[in-house]
């Protein structure tokens, strides 16, 4: 799959090594998205292979941008000041999450849990602050990316729909098209994606499943801005986009999607699966400590690990690089104790994976 990485071994936590076919879906001079009346049903085809994706029959909006750009919109499109958010964090994102609804003005309860667990332990406690706190939207994050865990979605999702709350927003920025979503299923209002991750496309595109709860409320707030999502919603009525449309990025990630789609879903899964395992197995013999808890859910699509005694993140990466690997830092508290191996999209390759393990192995042994 990587035949012309930018590294021998690319192991980062993203933007992953595209995917061949989606750099050359952008290797054409397309149109004016604004004129030419292909634009919009290859727009529409796209969006809904990325709804099958997630299993949803939500809207996806697809946005120029980073995933960042998806995050500020969902919140801010849905929020106004004053407004109670719950911010589920076991991680960097999901306290992130809080923050940022916090910046203009929401009311947020954080439930912040240290980093190296995931939401299972704390049901009890998540379900108590929601009854509690009757906030008007939850957020939580599937894949938090640099934690290399995986949240449950569907027992928050119940504990949503028991309670009545209104808004269920989820960022699955490094999960969706790596790991099954049933994002309905789950009662997902706001779902986040990003091209760059289990996608294997170039880095800024968002994607973004909107429930019509969601819309209904975005109407009420009424929120202007250039990451709000509403103009978003005509956008087949009106006949054109609200600014211009990045048709080549559209078409990276219709090529994405295809790729999958073609690998099928289940069998796109497990590989991810199969390459995290094998990853974890190595890394265990070789010594090699992983940073999430036992009881906490690693995630198919990358792996935390503890950086060897006697380096940081800077000499071990210069280690590993000596040997063709690249690998990811973390951040926050994680910095300079954690890096990651990102198996995601391409990169969830079995041979790929062996090779980065036979580099750790080498390092070590010198
Ligand atoms: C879980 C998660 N959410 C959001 C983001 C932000 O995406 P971007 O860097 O494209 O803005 C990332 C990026 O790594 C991520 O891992």
């Amino acid at each position: 799959m990587n035949s012309k990485s930018y590294t021998p071994i690319p192991m980062v936590s993203g933007p992953v090594s595209a995917h061949p076919r989606t750099l050359a879906a952008m290797n054409h001079d397309f149109g004016s998205a604004d004129i030419e009346s292909d634009f919009l049903p290859f727009y529409q085809k796209v969006s809904r292979k990325y709804a099958q994706l997630a299993r949803t029959e939500n809207d996806v909006v697809l946005l120029t941008g980073e995933g960042m750009l998806g995050l500020w919109g969902g919140l801010k499109s849905c929020l106004s000041a004053g407004d109670r958010v719950l911010a589920l964090g076991t991680g960097v994102f999901g306290d992130g999450i809080g923050e940022m609804a916090a910046s203009f003005g929401c009311e947020v309860k954080a439930l912040s849990f240290p980093y190296n667990t995931t939401l299972n332990r704390y049901f009890q406690e998540i379900e108590a602050a929601i009854k509690e706190f009757k906030p008007k939207m939850i957020t939580a994050v599937h894949c938090e990316t640099p934690s290399g865990t995986l949240n449950p979605i569907a027992e928050i999702g119940e504990m949503k729909k028991h309670f009545g709350v209104p808004l269920f927003y989820v960022d699955a920025v490094s999960s969706w098209g790596g790991v099954e979503l049933k994002a309905d299923e789950w009662g997902v209002d706001i779902l986040l994606g990003g091209s760059q991750k289990c996608f294997s496309a170039p880095p800024s595109m968002t994607l973004v499943a909107v429930s019509n709860i969601a819309w209904e409320i975005m109407q009420q707030v009424g929120y202007q801005g250039y990451d709000s999502l509403l103009p978003w919603r005509d956008i087949y009525r009106d006949g054109r986009c609200p600014y211009t449309a990045y048709w080549h990025g559209v078409a990276a990630l219709g090529a994405a999607a295809d790729v999958i789609l073609e690998e099928g879903m289940e069998a796109c899964f497990a590989r991810h699966k199969q390459v995290a395992a094998m990853c974890r197995e190595g890394l265990n013999r070789l010594g090699v400590g992983l940073f999430p808890d036992e009881q906490a859910v690693q995630s198919p699509t990358v792996t935390a690990a503890c950086i060897p005694a006697g380096y940081d993140f800077k000499s071990w990466q210069a280690a590993l690089r000596k040997h063709g690997l690249v690998t990811s830092g973390s951040f926050g508290p994680m910095l300079d104790k954690v890096f990651r191996l990102g198996h995601m999209g391409t990169q969830a390759d079995p041979e790929l994976m062996r090779q980065a393990l036979n580099v750790i192995q080498t390092v070590l042994e010198r």
